[in-house]
This record gives structure tokens, sequence and C-alpha cells, in this order.
């Protein structure tokens, strides 16, 4: 189905809209268009499960959203990043590396913001469950990670 996964990928976080950690309580890291833009095809917009680290850091569970948010009706596609970790500081400016491993489900308008929470915290299970394979700890620790995070590159 989605032959390109695992999607390797890494860009500087940019601002988004400011909403995640505000409003939601779950903040997000945005990649640039440069990063968006390059997307294959069969990686279509929804909801994906996989691994992130910052900077050569340490590997993290992370959730993404890749789409239009049909919620805030943004018009501009964006890949959004939710780190499953408590991280003390902001990353803007920081180099975000991620491996997209596995799709969770298609993006969805909802008719509260409670109900997106509990969509999405639902979606941070899920994350945390099937990275828990032994399948996904290969990906964790590919040499992706662990080499310069100055080298921008996407896809395999
Ligand atoms: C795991 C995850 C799932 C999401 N699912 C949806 C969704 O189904 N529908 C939607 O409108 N937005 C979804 N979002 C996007 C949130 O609406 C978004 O993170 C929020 O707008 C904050 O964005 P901002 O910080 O760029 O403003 C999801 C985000 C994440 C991290």
């Amino acid at each position: 189905m989605m032959r390109s996964l695992p999607y390797f990928c890494r860009g500087e976080v940019v601002r988004g809209f400011g909403r995640g950690s505000k409003e939601l309580g779950i903040p997000t890291a945005n990649f640039p268009d440069s990063v968006v833009d390059q997307l294959p095809a069969d990686i279509g917009t929804g909801i994906y499960y996989g691994w992130a680290s910052l900077g050569n850091g340490n590997v993290h569970k992370m959730v993404m959203s890749i789409g239009w948010n049909p919620y805030y009706k943004n018009t501009k596609k964006s890949m959004e990043t939710h780190v499953i970790h408590a991280f003390k500081e902001d990353f803007y400016g920081q180099v975000l590396s991620v491996v997209l491993v596995g799709y969770i489900r298609p993006e969805q308008n909802y008719s509260s913001l409670d109900a997106l929470t509990a969509a999405i915290n639902s979606d941070i299970e899920e994350a945390q469950r099937r990275l828990d394979l032994p399948e996904h700890q290969m990906l964790k620790e590919d040499n992706f990670f662990t080499g310069s995070p100055k080298r921008i590159m996407n896809g395999h």
C-alpha cells in the first residue's frame, strides 16, 4: 500500500499556527514547506506513528499529522510532529529527524476541541503500543539518527 514506508526525513522546526500547545495541550513541531513538498505521492494525508529525535539527541516515539487539519480548515498542507516526551523548552530552529513507520487513521473533522484532543490521545496510545513491537526497534536504532544532523536528507 504505502511503499515509501518507512520514510526518513529531517528539517528545521518552524513556527506553525501556534495552537498546538495552547489550545490542545499537545505541542506539535512543524516542518518547513521544503520537507512537506517532498513527501512521496503514496504517503497521503492522515495520522502516522514513528520515531523522532532532535539534534543529535535521544530517539523518542512520535505521532504525526499530515494534511490540512480539517478541524481548523488550514489551507496549507502541513506535517506536524508530536514527540512523545516531556521537553522543557520549545524546539524552534532545531533540526528534527523522523522516520514514519506506519499509518494509524485518516484526518477527520471533529465536533469539538475535546473530541479532537481525545482522538489525538488515542493516537498516542496506539503509537506507544505499536512501537513497542520488536520489529520497530531496528528503526529506532538506525544510524539515520546518530549521523550528523546538519545533513538535510529526505527520503530513503
Ligand atoms: C496525532 C495527531 C492527530 C491529529 N489529528 C487531527 C485530525 O484528525 N483532525 C484535525 O483537524 N487535526 C488533527 N491534528 C492536528 C491538530 O489540529 C493540530 O496539531 C493543531 O491544530 C495544532 O497545530 P498548530 O500548533 O500548528 O497550530 C492532529 C495532530 C496530531 C499530532
